[in-house]
Protein backbone atom coordinates (compact mmCIF):
# COMPACT_ATOMS: atom_id res chain seq x y z
CA UNK A 1 0.00 0.00 0.00
CA UNK A 2 1.49 3.51 -0.59
CA UNK A 3 0.72 5.75 2.69
CA UNK A 4 -0.38 8.96 2.04
CA UNK A 5 -0.54 11.21 5.40
CA UNK A 6 -1.23 14.59 6.81
CA UNK A 7 -1.65 16.41 9.70
CA UNK A 8 -5.72 16.58 8.72
CA UNK A 9 -8.15 16.85 6.09
CA UNK A 10 -5.83 18.56 3.62
CA UNK A 11 -3.54 15.64 2.39
CA UNK A 12 -7.12 14.39 0.98
CA UNK A 13 -6.38 17.44 -2.20
CA UNK A 14 -3.29 15.42 -2.66
CA UNK A 15 -4.65 11.85 -2.30
CA UNK A 16 -7.47 12.58 -5.02
CA UNK A 17 -5.31 13.79 -7.37
CA UNK A 18 -2.89 10.63 -6.97
CA UNK A 19 -5.83 8.17 -7.16
CA UNK A 20 -7.06 10.20 -10.40
CA UNK A 21 -3.80 9.08 -12.00
CA UNK A 22 -2.86 6.15 -10.45
CA UNK A 23 -6.39 4.48 -9.57
CA UNK A 24 -5.15 1.20 -9.54
CA UNK A 25 -2.68 1.08 -6.33
CA UNK A 26 -3.65 0.49 -2.71
CA UNK A 27 -4.00 3.49 -0.33
CA UNK A 28 -3.85 3.97 3.42
CA UNK A 29 -4.69 7.55 4.33
CA UNK A 30 -3.84 8.69 7.69
CA UNK A 31 -4.98 12.39 9.06
CA UNK A 32 -3.75 13.77 12.40
CA UNK A 33 -6.55 15.81 13.07
CA UNK A 34 -6.75 15.65 16.74
CA UNK A 35 -3.30 17.37 16.46
CA UNK A 36 -3.75 19.37 13.75
CA UNK A 37 -3.50 22.19 12.86
CA UNK A 38 0.90 21.53 12.53
CA UNK A 39 1.58 25.08 10.73
CA UNK A 40 1.72 26.95 14.44
CA UNK A 41 3.99 23.64 16.34
CA UNK A 42 7.66 24.37 16.77
CA UNK A 43 9.90 22.06 14.78
CA UNK A 44 10.62 19.48 17.03
CA UNK A 45 6.88 18.98 17.64
CA UNK A 46 5.81 18.53 14.14
CA UNK A 47 9.24 16.15 13.90
CA UNK A 48 7.96 14.29 16.21
CA UNK A 49 4.01 13.73 15.44
CA UNK A 50 5.36 13.25 11.82
CA UNK A 51 7.73 10.26 12.38
CA UNK A 52 5.07 9.02 14.59
CA UNK A 53 2.24 8.80 12.32
CA UNK A 54 4.46 8.01 9.51
CA UNK A 55 6.14 4.65 11.69
CA UNK A 56 2.34 3.74 11.93
CA UNK A 57 1.71 3.13 8.13
CA UNK A 58 5.19 1.63 8.03
CA UNK A 59 3.55 -0.88 10.30
CA UNK A 60 0.53 -1.18 8.74
CA UNK A 61 2.56 -2.50 5.58
CA UNK A 62 2.87 0.60 3.53
CA UNK A 63 6.92 0.80 2.13
CA UNK A 64 5.90 3.99 0.33
CA UNK A 65 4.69 7.25 2.43
CA UNK A 66 3.98 10.28 0.87
CA UNK A 67 3.51 13.42 3.50
CA UNK A 68 0.73 15.07 1.83
CA UNK A 69 1.95 18.29 4.06
CA UNK A 70 4.02 20.96 3.21
CA UNK A 71 4.61 21.77 6.84
CA UNK A 72 5.94 17.92 7.72
CA UNK A 73 7.90 18.28 4.31
CA UNK A 74 9.62 21.49 5.36
CA UNK A 75 10.16 20.37 8.95
CA UNK A 76 10.54 16.59 8.96
CA UNK A 77 10.96 15.21 6.04
CA UNK A 78 15.42 15.28 5.86
CA UNK A 79 15.63 13.77 9.11
CA UNK A 80 13.27 11.14 8.72
CA UNK A 81 14.84 10.38 5.22
CA UNK A 82 18.25 10.91 7.20
CA UNK A 83 17.81 9.22 10.78
CA UNK A 84 14.76 7.30 10.96
CA UNK A 85 14.61 4.98 7.74
CA UNK A 86 18.32 4.46 8.51
CA UNK A 87 17.15 2.78 11.61
CA UNK A 88 13.57 1.40 10.92
CA UNK A 89 14.53 0.01 7.62
CA UNK A 90 16.65 1.56 4.53
CA UNK A 91 14.45 -0.47 1.79
CA UNK A 92 11.39 2.08 2.97
CA UNK A 93 10.48 5.69 1.99
CA UNK A 94 9.05 8.70 2.63
CA UNK A 95 8.97 11.98 0.38
CA UNK A 96 7.67 14.55 0.04
CA UNK A 97 5.46 17.57 -2.00
CA UNK A 98 7.78 20.58 -1.90
CA UNK A 99 9.87 19.21 -4.58
CA UNK A 100 7.23 17.92 -6.88
CA UNK A 101 5.51 21.30 -6.80
CA UNK A 102 8.64 23.70 -7.68
CA UNK A 103 9.90 22.23 -10.93
CA UNK A 104 8.02 23.66 -13.47
CA UNK A 105 7.54 27.63 -11.74
CA UNK A 106 10.86 28.79 -13.68
CA UNK A 107 8.25 27.91 -16.90
CA UNK A 108 5.10 29.03 -15.69
CA UNK A 109 5.99 32.52 -14.12
CA UNK A 110 6.45 35.15 -17.16
CA UNK A 111 7.52 38.01 -14.78
CA UNK A 112 9.78 35.82 -12.07
CA UNK A 113 7.96 37.26 -9.47
CA UNK A 114 6.03 34.28 -7.26
CA UNK A 115 3.83 34.10 -4.00
CA UNK A 116 4.14 31.25 -1.69
CA UNK A 117 0.75 30.87 0.22
CA UNK A 118 1.75 29.07 3.41
CA UNK A 119 1.13 27.65 7.19
CA UNK A 120 3.70 29.72 9.48
CA UNK A 121 5.74 26.90 10.39
CA UNK A 122 6.54 26.52 6.52
CA UNK A 123 7.22 30.25 6.05
CA UNK A 124 9.70 30.01 8.71
CA UNK A 125 11.52 27.18 7.20
CA UNK A 126 11.92 28.82 3.93
CA UNK A 127 11.98 25.66 2.18
CA UNK A 128 10.09 26.88 -0.62
CA UNK A 129 12.72 29.62 -1.42
CA UNK A 130 15.88 27.61 -0.81
CA UNK A 131 14.35 24.77 -3.05
CA UNK A 132 13.55 27.25 -6.06
CA UNK A 133 16.95 28.80 -5.59
CA UNK A 134 18.19 25.76 -6.39
CA UNK A 135 16.33 25.04 -9.59
CA UNK A 136 16.49 29.07 -10.34
CA UNK A 137 18.24 31.50 -8.50
CA UNK A 138 16.74 34.46 -10.12
CA UNK A 139 13.25 33.96 -9.34
CA UNK A 140 11.92 36.91 -6.82
CA UNK A 141 10.15 35.12 -4.01
CA UNK A 142 7.37 36.64 -1.33
CA UNK A 143 6.00 34.52 1.08
CA UNK A 144 2.76 35.06 2.84
CA UNK A 145 1.55 33.13 6.31
CA UNK A 146 -2.02 31.86 5.86
CA UNK A 147 -2.54 31.11 9.73
CA UNK A 148 -6.47 31.04 9.29
CA UNK A 149 -7.08 28.97 6.55
CA UNK A 150 -6.60 25.83 7.66
CA UNK A 151 -8.55 25.91 10.46
CA UNK A 152 -11.61 27.23 8.45
CA UNK A 153 -11.02 24.32 6.10
CA UNK A 154 -10.64 22.04 9.51
CA UNK A 155 -13.69 22.96 10.50
CA UNK A 156 -15.71 23.03 7.05
CA UNK A 157 -16.00 26.64 7.28
CA UNK A 158 -14.19 27.24 3.85
CA UNK A 159 -17.01 27.69 2.21
CA UNK A 160 -18.30 30.63 4.13
CA UNK A 161 -18.97 34.49 4.74
CA UNK A 162 -15.95 34.44 6.96
CA UNK A 163 -13.73 32.55 5.13
CA UNK A 164 -14.45 35.28 2.61
CA UNK A 165 -12.88 37.96 5.09
CA UNK A 166 -9.58 35.52 5.38
CA UNK A 167 -8.60 35.09 1.75
CA UNK A 168 -9.29 38.83 1.20
CA UNK A 169 -6.86 39.49 3.90
CA UNK A 170 -3.88 37.49 3.01
CA UNK A 171 -4.19 38.01 -0.45
CA UNK A 172 -3.95 41.69 -0.31
CA UNK A 173 -0.73 41.33 2.09
CA UNK A 174 0.97 39.36 -0.37
CA UNK A 175 -0.02 41.64 -3.72
CA UNK A 176 0.64 44.66 -1.76
CA UNK A 177 4.37 43.41 -0.80
CA UNK A 178 4.91 42.52 -4.53
CA UNK A 179 2.37 43.50 -7.11
CA UNK A 180 4.53 41.97 -9.91
CA UNK A 181 3.28 38.14 -8.43
CA UNK A 182 1.53 36.86 -11.42
CA UNK A 183 1.93 32.99 -9.90
CA UNK A 184 0.70 32.14 -6.73
CA UNK A 185 1.70 28.52 -4.92
CA UNK A 186 -1.10 27.17 -2.88
CA UNK A 187 1.56 25.57 -0.64
CA UNK A 188 -0.56 24.13 2.17
CA UNK A 189 -2.19 21.26 1.08
CA UNK A 190 -5.69 22.71 3.09
CA UNK A 191 -5.06 25.70 0.58
CA UNK A 192 -7.17 23.88 -2.55
CA UNK A 193 -10.21 23.64 -0.99
CA UNK A 194 -10.17 27.53 -0.82
CA UNK A 195 -9.34 28.07 -4.26
CA UNK A 196 -12.81 29.18 -5.69
CA UNK A 197 -12.58 31.75 -3.29
CA UNK A 198 -8.97 32.80 -3.96
CA UNK A 199 -9.53 32.09 -7.80
CA UNK A 200 -12.57 35.29 -7.10
CA UNK A 201 -10.82 37.51 -5.12
CA UNK A 202 -8.17 37.62 -7.94
CA UNK A 203 -10.76 38.52 -10.29
CA UNK A 204 -12.12 41.57 -8.49
CA UNK A 205 -8.55 42.76 -7.91
CA UNK A 206 -8.76 42.33 -11.80
CA UNK A 207 -4.86 40.51 -11.96
CA UNK A 208 -3.69 37.97 -14.37
CA UNK A 209 -2.42 35.23 -11.50
CA UNK A 210 -1.61 31.60 -12.02
CA UNK A 211 -2.75 30.18 -9.08
CA UNK A 212 -0.58 26.42 -8.56
CA UNK A 213 -2.44 23.87 -6.63
CA UNK A 214 0.00 21.08 -5.37
CA UNK A 215 -2.28 17.60 -6.32
CA UNK A 216 -1.30 17.09 -10.07
CA UNK A 217 2.04 18.14 -9.82
CA UNK A 218 2.68 15.79 -7.02
CA UNK A 219 0.70 13.11 -8.62
CA UNK A 220 2.48 13.00 -12.01
CA UNK A 221 5.85 13.20 -9.93
CA UNK A 222 5.04 10.18 -7.91
CA UNK A 223 3.66 8.46 -11.41
CA UNK A 224 7.31 9.41 -12.70
CA UNK A 225 9.20 7.90 -9.18
CA UNK A 226 7.40 4.50 -9.28
CA UNK A 227 8.53 4.34 -12.96
CA UNK A 228 11.90 5.21 -12.15
CA UNK A 229 12.25 2.79 -8.73
CA UNK A 230 10.57 -0.51 -10.03
CA UNK A 231 11.93 -1.72 -6.96
CA UNK A 232 9.33 0.15 -5.04
CA UNK A 233 6.72 -0.20 -7.45
CA UNK A 234 6.55 -4.08 -6.50
CA UNK A 235 6.34 -3.56 -2.94
CA UNK A 236 2.84 -1.79 -3.69
CA UNK A 237 -0.63 -3.61 -4.44
CA UNK A 238 -3.08 -2.73 -6.75
CA UNK A 239 -6.57 -3.66 -5.81
CA UNK A 240 -7.91 0.14 -6.09
CA UNK A 241 -8.90 0.07 -2.38
CA UNK A 242 -8.44 3.48 0.08
CA UNK A 243 -8.53 2.93 4.02
CA UNK A 244 -8.50 6.05 5.99
CA UNK A 245 -7.37 6.54 9.83
CA UNK A 246 -7.68 9.43 12.07
CA UNK A 247 -6.74 10.28 15.39
CA UNK A 248 -9.99 12.18 15.72
CA UNK A 249 -13.11 10.08 16.31
CA UNK A 250 -13.89 8.26 13.30
CA UNK A 251 -17.33 9.70 13.04
CA UNK A 252 -16.18 13.51 12.37
CA UNK A 253 -13.47 12.94 10.19
CA UNK A 254 -15.69 10.66 7.64
CA UNK A 255 -18.44 13.58 8.09
CA UNK A 256 -15.96 16.18 6.73
CA UNK A 257 -14.05 13.96 4.06
CA UNK A 258 -17.12 12.81 2.23
CA UNK A 259 -17.42 16.80 1.43
CA UNK A 260 -14.33 16.88 -0.06
CA UNK A 261 -13.98 13.64 -1.85
CA UNK A 262 -17.75 13.03 -2.96
CA UNK A 263 -18.01 9.33 -1.36
CA UNK A 264 -18.94 7.80 1.90
CA UNK A 265 -15.67 7.43 4.18
CA UNK A 266 -15.52 4.78 6.88
CA UNK A 267 -12.79 5.83 8.89
CA UNK A 268 -10.77 3.81 11.63
CA UNK A 269 -9.96 5.87 14.77
CA UNK A 270 -6.22 5.93 15.78
CA UNK A 271 -5.54 6.49 19.54
CA UNK A 272 -1.44 6.86 20.45
CA UNK A 273 -1.52 9.13 23.36
CA UNK A 274 0.17 7.20 25.58
CA UNK A 275 3.34 7.10 23.81
CA UNK A 276 3.65 11.11 23.18
N1 LIG B 1 -1.83 20.69 5.22
C1 LIG B 1 -0.57 20.95 5.82
C2 LIG B 1 0.39 21.65 4.91
O1 LIG B 1 0.37 21.35 3.72
C3 LIG B 1 -0.52 21.42 7.25
C4 LIG B 1 -1.55 22.31 7.76
C5 LIG B 1 -1.45 22.44 9.25
O2 LIG B 1 -1.66 21.42 9.94
O3 LIG B 1 -1.16 23.53 9.72
O4 LIG B 1 1.18 22.44 5.32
Amino acid sequence: MIGVFDSGLGGLSILKAIRKQLPQYDYLYFGDNARAPYGTRSPELVYRYTWQCVHYLFEKGCHLVILACNTASAKALRDIQQNELLQYDPKRRVLGVIRPTIEQLPQISHTGHIGILATEGTVRSNAFPIEIHKLAPELKITQQACPMWVPLVENNEHNSKGADFFVKKYLQEILVSDPDIDTLVLGCTHYPFLYDKIKNEIQNRQKNITVIKQGEMVALSLQDYLHRHPEIETTCTKNATCTYFTTETAKSFNEKAKTFMNEQIYAENVEFWHDL
